[in-house]
């Protein structure tokens, strides 16, 4: 069902590498409610050629960007003054840790790599930003969404160094969000998604065990990166015109629980 919620509305959206991805998700729910956008990713993920026909479904310019690369966000940001003039909502949906990836414990963290995670994480989310601010890029009562995880709240065991990278990401909301707001009205928020089955969720050690354990945890059961891409849609609109500096759980109930029935019963010993 489309609500035309984004008529006449352009912005752009980062992080769609295959259908699994929740920007995926989010660039087809914003193009059934009428927005034009731009997609972007990292240059090696375009290289892998699925975001090219999500690209021509939704008529949508490909730039490559680095989002960690200033000069990468300076060419997309021009490529959208020029196709838009000014934009309407920025969509950061970008994670990875080279720490995870190596498999490093927490306990053995490569400083190197973890500077890597916090810059592609959680500064790119500043950097976007910041390009965006000072070019006056964002029209008034814009919308700016980045995706977290409710490990910036709370340990998850495997969750290693993205956790320090997802708390400084909503961080960055808060205070960003301070400043956009005050100067130009622009709105900035995080959204704390449940575990998705997408190849940055897959890469985190233990994750179907996690999210098993969300999904029996959680009231309404896990929310889907369609769900996830509905909230964004609502962020992105006017009908959300005075939230801003603010973590929504799309979690089906997750962040409110203690214990549920069913991890009762999974633990419970066997008679
Ligand atoms: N999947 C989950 O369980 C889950 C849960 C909560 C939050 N999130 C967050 O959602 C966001 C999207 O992840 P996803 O689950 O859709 O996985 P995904 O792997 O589909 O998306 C991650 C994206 O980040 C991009 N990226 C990596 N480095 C980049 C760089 N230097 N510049 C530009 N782009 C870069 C990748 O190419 C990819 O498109 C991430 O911030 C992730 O942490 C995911």
């Amino acid at each position: 069902m489309a609500y035309g919620l984004l008529a006449g509305k352009t912005g752009i959206l980062t992080g769609a590498l295959d259908e699994h991805s929740i920007a995926w998700k989010v660039a087809e729910r914003c193009h059934a409610e009428g927005a034009r956008f731009i997609l972007t990713n990292a240059p090696v993920a375009l290289r892998m050629g699925g975001i090219q026909q999500l690209a021509e479904r939704t008529g949508a310019q490909l730039i490559p960007a680095d989002a960690t690369n200033l000069d990468d966000l300076g060419k997309l940001y021009d490529a959208a003054k020029e196709q838009f003039g000014q934009i309407d909502f920025i969509l950061h949906s970008i994670g990875m840790s080279p720490n995870v990836r190596k498999g490093r414990a927490y306990t053995d963290l490569s400083y190197e790599f973890l500077q890597k995670t916090y810059d592609i994480s959680a500064i790119s989310f500043h950097k976007m930003m910041q390009l965006a601010y000072q070019r006056d890029l964002i029209k008034e009562w814009g919308s700016v969404v980045a995706l977290s995880y409710i490990a910036a709240q709370r340990v998850f065991a495997k969750y290693s160094d993205m956790t320090e990278a997802k708390a400084l990401l909503e961080s960055f909301a808060r205070t960003f969000g301070y400043h956009y707001g005050k100067a130009k009205h622009v709105r900035v928020n995080t959204i704390s998604q449940s575990p998705t089955k997408t190849t940055a969720g897959s890469g985190v050690a233990g994750f179907d065990t996690m999210y098993d354990f969300a999904e029996k945890m959680s009231p309404l059961g896990n929310a889907t990166a369609e769900d996830c891409a509905n909230l964004v849609v609502f962020l992105f609109s006017d009908l959300s015109r005075r939230l801003t500096m603010q973590n929504f759980y799309s979690d089906g109930g997750f962040s409110s629980m203690g214990i549920s029935e069913e991890v009762l019963e999974a633990i419970a010993p066997k008679a």
